[in-house]
């Protein structure tokens, strides 16, 4: 299978109070392929976030390269890393972020609209994928009129109604009750598999996390099979 992110040595620290520097991750590798799922679990503060935030190009690392198809990506311009965001990658977090004023609709065909597609087709493809996640009878409503739930997923909707090659995901069910969560990680598994995207899952849940491909742990700055 094709490799589609590397992430080699990858070091990432933040300044202290006192000065000093604060090591969150110290030398990270990861290889993550085509179509593959991989969980990062980890205790709180051990750096899941910061790990997923320099894999997506939100957050620049000390030191270390991050290989995309095999290209150094980390040395790209601000607009081009902004670019490849939008293109190639999909985020869905832990609060899901949507525009308050706008419909589930409208926040899911934000991103096509933001690419240039005109806007009756992307609301086509966002109400196609509202669809499948169950949200047929919730299009037209605004975020809060949603549940927890309906929310989740709505933003799963936002973060792959661009058919990016990789999804992160950080905590996508950690704010969500046993059921709801249950219900958007049943959803999110399937339509990432389905679309045949890639992704790097953190979660809290190990029964989520054992139902990737892989789960790595991190620990002491380092991920571990
Ligand atoms: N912007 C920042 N500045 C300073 N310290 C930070 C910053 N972001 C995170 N940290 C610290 O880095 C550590 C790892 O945080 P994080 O990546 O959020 O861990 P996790 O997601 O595993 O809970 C924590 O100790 C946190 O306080
Ligand atoms: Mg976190």
């Amino acid at each position: 299978m094709a490799e589609i992110l590397r992430l080699e040595n990858i070091r990432k620290s933040y300044p202290s109070p006192d000065g000093d520097s604060l090591v969150i991750l110290s030398s990270v590798n990861l290889s993550l392929n085509d179509g593959e799922t991989v969980s990062v679990i980890g205790r709180s503060g051990s750096g899941k976030s910061t790990l997923l935030a320099v894999a997506a190009l939100l957050s620049q690392p000390d030191s270390g390269d991050i290989l995309y198809r095999g290209e150094s990506i980390l040395a790209l311009d601000d607009k081009r890393k902004a670019e490849m965001r939008q293109k190639n990658l999909g985020f869905i977090f832990q609060s899901s972020l949507l525009l308050a004023d706008f419909s589930a609709l409208e926040n899911t065909a934000m991103p096509l609209m933001i690419s240039g597609m005109r806007k009756r087709e992307a609301f086509e493809r966002a109400s196609e994928i509202l669809d499948t996640l169950g949200l047929k009878e919730r299009k037209n409503h605004r975020p809060s009129a949603l549940s927890g739930g309906e929310r989740q997923r709505t933003s799963v909707a936002r973060a792959l109604v661009t058919s990016p090659d990789i999804v992160f995901a950080d905590e996508p069910t950690g704010a969500l009750d046993e059921k709801s969560a249950a219900e958007v990680e049943e959803m999110l598994l399937d339509a990432v598999r389905k679309g045949g995207h890639s992704m790097l899952l953190v979660t809290h849940n190990p029964d989520f996390a054992s139902r990737a491909d892989r789960v790595l742990t991190l620990s002491g700055g380092t991920l571990h099979e």
